[in-house]
């Protein structure tokens, strides 16, 4: 019988769960990962900003806490994320006058970046997130407007970004990563912009869809559209941010007013049990396809959610209360034959 979360479906995929080098230290949170999961994803300390904060200069610590972690307990590690139009250095754009670099001083700062980075974490992650979150949200645009290598560079950084990663590690699966990545309008700008990659050769193995959904979203039909259109690729595919918010995703991103309640209701929690239920049903249906699904956050105890879009309050998007037990969505998506 099993007793975590990834025993339940190893069968299936590898269960993931992003976590900071604090939670590593915690006892408590430490206990509840190498019960639960058997994958890990650094939440921010790989990303540009975190690791690369001035030229000459790379702050390994936290990074490498959390890859001797994996390495020390035999968990799978996704590394996250090379390149993104956020949480980047202050620095990496600009010149020593602070005008916009060149495409080509880019695509050398992209090069020494990738190649350092890939290469220190090789012999633990086996898959990377090189680009992040590269795609329009609005329909009148492919690609992100305000992303500073789009502005540079228009859309080649993207092959330049998966090249420089596969040099520095032959290895690795490498994964274009975006969120409302199940919404069929945007799947398929997604979907255009990675057989675009695919059909020119340049060396790209999957797509995570991030998943962070709520209550209301996705619906299994959209889910379902979604996983199909990426696995027609001959692509791996992920989800690599996964929560459930108990609050709409867009309509709402608005603090609390007077008289608004952040509590965890029995009625949403109910919610979020069916949403889960269905998720996971679904990715067990994909289990060809699906080859991890990773969980943004170990328990309601800590969650991004917390603060973003809004400030002010609490969300419990994940499988685990604040005390770190299991919630009833737990024990939904751990029973079935
Ligand atoms: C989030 C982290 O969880 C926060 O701690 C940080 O302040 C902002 O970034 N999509 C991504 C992740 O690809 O890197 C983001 O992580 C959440 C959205």
């Amino acid at each position: 019988s099993a007793n975590g979360l990834h025993e339940y479906y190893s069968g299936y995929f590898p269960i993931g769960v992003a976590v900071s080098p604090r939670a590593l230290e915690d006892s408590a949170q430490s206990a509840l990962i190498l019960r639960e999961f058997n994958s890990m994803t650094p939440e921010n300390v790989m990303k540009a900003g975190p690791i690369h904060p001035s030229p000459n200069q790379y702050n390994w610590g936290p990074a490498d806490a959390v890859s001797y972690y994996a390495k020390e307990n035999d968990l799978k590690l996704r590394g996250h994320a090379l390149v993104w139009h956020q949480q980047y250095p202050g620095w990496f754009f600009k010149d020593e006058n602070g005008d916009q670099i060149s495409k080509d001083t880019l695509y050398a700062r992209m090069k020494s970046h990738i190649t350092e980075v890939v290469n220190r974490y090789k012999d633990v992650i086996y898959a990377w997130d090189v680009v992040n979150e590269a795609v329009s949200d609005n329909s009148d645009f492919v690609y992100r407007q305000e992303s500073p290598y789009y502005q540079i560079a228009g859309e080649e950084y993207l092959a330049k970004a998966f090249e420089f990663a596969h040099a520095a590690d032959p290895q690795a699966k490498l994964f274009y990563n975006d969120y409302n990545a199940a919404r069929p309008e945007k799947v398929d700008r997604i979907y255009t912009l990675v057989k675009k990659l695919k059909d020119a050769g340049v060396p790209i193995h999957g797509v995570g869809i991030q998943g962070h959904w709520s209550i209301f979203e996705p619906s299994e039909k959209d889910l379902r559209y979604a996983i199909d259109k990426y696995a027609s690729l001959g692509l791996d595919v992920q989800i690599t941010e996964l929560d459930v918010s108990i609050y709409p995703w867009e309509k709402e991103r608005r603090a609390m007013k007077p008289g608004e309640s952040d509590e965890f209701t029995n009625e949403l929690e109910e919610k979020q049990l069916k949403q889960y239920d269905m998720f996971f049903r679904v990715f067990r249906d994909y289990k060809e396809t699906l080859t991890g699904v990773t969980f943004w956050n170990i328990s309601d105890q800590y969650t991004w959610l917390d603060t973003y879009p809004v400030e002010g309050r609490k969300n419990y998007p994940l499988l685990f209360d604040q005390e770190l037990k299991p919630k009833k969505a737990y024990y939904k998506v751990t029973s079935f034959d």
